[in-house]
């Protein structure tokens, strides 16, 4: 799909449907009149009865009756105009891509003149309309009938081209990257094992030139990196540990290290976990296509930071050789942790990913992602992801990139009385939190005994990771949650 901008007046667009939109209990004026006034008041009788209210995500298409040059006319909802923001926009322009292209479009005009700054508009029309279109049927032998919209224009009026342009360059680079991770998430797990992360990652590399290393289980050995090859010990798959490094700036030093847990499948492993949905578990590894995602979209923006992706790639198997619990295993930062449960491996690669970090990359600041825990989609469901962190200045950076993005994190305490749950008998640590709930918490908190010292948030995207509604930008599958945070993140610390 190609996206570009034009200045000019979008009701003498000669394509498949121009969108227009519209707020709630404002009434029909400027452009929206005029093709009212050409349409014999169709828009005007809509609001009458009550069916066209302005609310956000709503989308009617007319046809234009050969009154316009183009085929349809699409009114998509915006909300009120006090109170329109660029995630809206995002919301609506997905909604309507999604509605022509089952209309079979073929090609969309979209007014960007919703009230915000010109380059605000691009970037959030790029998004909504790149991450609302994505489909995944690669494994369908019968494609589902469909024509794709092949090129979307965004009109401007006042023209501001230069703005516009560089939003929609900004824009179509995050929304590839929130793509990309959502193919690797909803790749079925055996296409998409660790050496499959190693084949996407050396791909970001080749292109974007970036610098990858990737330990293989002996260079895991040699490092210590107990935890995560006790996971690993039940699968025959081989793991590996990705290291993903960009330079947008001079001087050595790394200003943020993205950390991700991909467990390719997490059966639960001696623990094994009910068979009932198992067959989700194939997106464990989403906080790893995303960290890999969003410093590959950091590099093409050239973003003025250095930064890497760590991965932590394993399967999480029962077999002979499987861990198993009530094992001890010994963490790279030396510490031993008592298996309860072989299903709460997930903190286990990332103890190792953790210290690895702290000790041989020492960056100024440290975000892990991971499908860590269902108490996390118990206490937040499938809304918010759970932020954590020992340090409130980083939280609050995460807090507010997070809101620019229009993507929903919600801060949980690390308060030190919950770390008597993790408190073990036989080892340093135990890797479950009991009985005593918070299980996200315990979980965080587990983690925090293998960021020592460094400034380290955590994300939880266990409930967001994926989604069964289509809504919005969201299709069924994969979110591509976190990935636009994480880029807001870097464009503030590049600040
Ligand atoms: N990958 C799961 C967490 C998960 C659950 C992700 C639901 C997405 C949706 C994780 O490895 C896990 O199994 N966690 C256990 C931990 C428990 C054994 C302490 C859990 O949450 O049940
Ligand atoms: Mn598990
Ligand atoms: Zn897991």
């Amino acid at each position: 799909m190609i996206i570009d901008v034009k200045a000019g007046d979008i009701t003498r667009a000669r394509t498949g449907a121009i969108v227009l939109g519209y707020f709630q209990g404002k009434g029909l004026t400027g452009k929206l009149a005029k093709v009212d006034a050409a349409l014999n008041k169709t828009i005007s009788r809509l609001v009458k009865e009550g069916q066209l209210t302005g609310k956000n995500g709503e989308v009617i298409v007319l046809h234009s009756l050969g009154v316009l040059p183009a085929g349809m006319v699409a009114l998509m909802g915006l909300g009120k105009e006090a109170e329109i923001t660029a995630d809206k926009v995002r919301g609506a322009v997905g909604e309507a891509c999604r509605a022509l292209r089952q209309r079979r479009a073929g090609t969309v005009a979209l007014s960007a003149d919703v009230g915000l700054k010109a380059e605000e508009v691009a970037q959030a029309m790029a998004e909504g309309a790149i991450m609302g279109l994505y489909t995944f049927d690669r494994y369908r032998s019968t494609q589902p009938e469909r024509s794709e919209i092949e090129k979307v224009t965004l009109y401007s009026a006042a023209g501001e081209l230069s703005a516009l342009k560089r939003g929609l360059a900004v824009g179509q680079t995050i929304a590839k990257a929130v793509n990309l991770t959502r193919d690797m998430v909803n790749e079925p797990s055996n296409y998409m094992r660790p050496r499959d992360m190693v084949v996407a990652a050396e791909g970001m590399a080749l292109r974007d030139g970036l610098k990858l290393e990737v330990l293989e289980r002996e260079d895991m050995a040699k490092l210590g990196m107990g935890a995560l090859l006790g996971v690993a010990q039940g699968s025959e798959e081989p793991p590996k540990f990705l290291v993903l490094t960009y330079r947008g700036r001079r001087g050595r030093g790394i200003d943020l290290a993205l950390v991700g847990k991909a467990i390719t499948f997490d059966s639960g492993g001696i623990s094994l976990k009910p068979s009932d949905g198992m067959g989700e578990m194939k997106g464990d590894m989403a906080g790893g296509a995303a960290v890999l995602a969003a410093l590959d979209a950091i590099a093409q923006l050239g973003i003025k930071i250095n930064a890497v992706a760590v991965v932590a790639a394993t399967e999480n198997l029962p077999s002979g050789h499987a861990y198993k619990p009530g094992d001890v295993l010994k963490a790279m930062n030396g510490k031993t942790i008592e298996v309860i449960s072989t299903d709460a491996e997930g903190r286990l690669a990332l103890a190792d990913a953790l210290s690895y970090v702290g000790s041989r990359i020492k960056p100024r600041q440290a975000v892990d992602v991971a499908t860590l825990t269902g108490a996390c989609v118990v206490a937040l469901g499938k809304v918010a992801a759970a932020v954590f962190s020992s340090d409130q200045a980083l939280a609050d950076r995460i807090l507010a990139a997070a809101s620019r993005a229009g993507e929903r994190v919600w801060q949980l305490p690390l308060f030190d009385e919950y770390k008597e749950q993790n408190k073990s008998e036989v080892a340093d640590i135990k890797n479950t939190g009991g009985r005593g709930g918070a299980g996200a918490i315990t979980a965080a908190q587990f983690l925090s005994e293998f960021a020592g010292e460094m400034s380290w948030a955590h994300l939880d995207i266990a409930g967001v990771n994926d989604t069964d509604k289509e809504r919005r930008y969201y299709v069924k599958g994969a979110t591509g949650i976190p990935v636009r945070t994480l880029v807001n993140l870097a464009y503030d610390l590049a600040k």
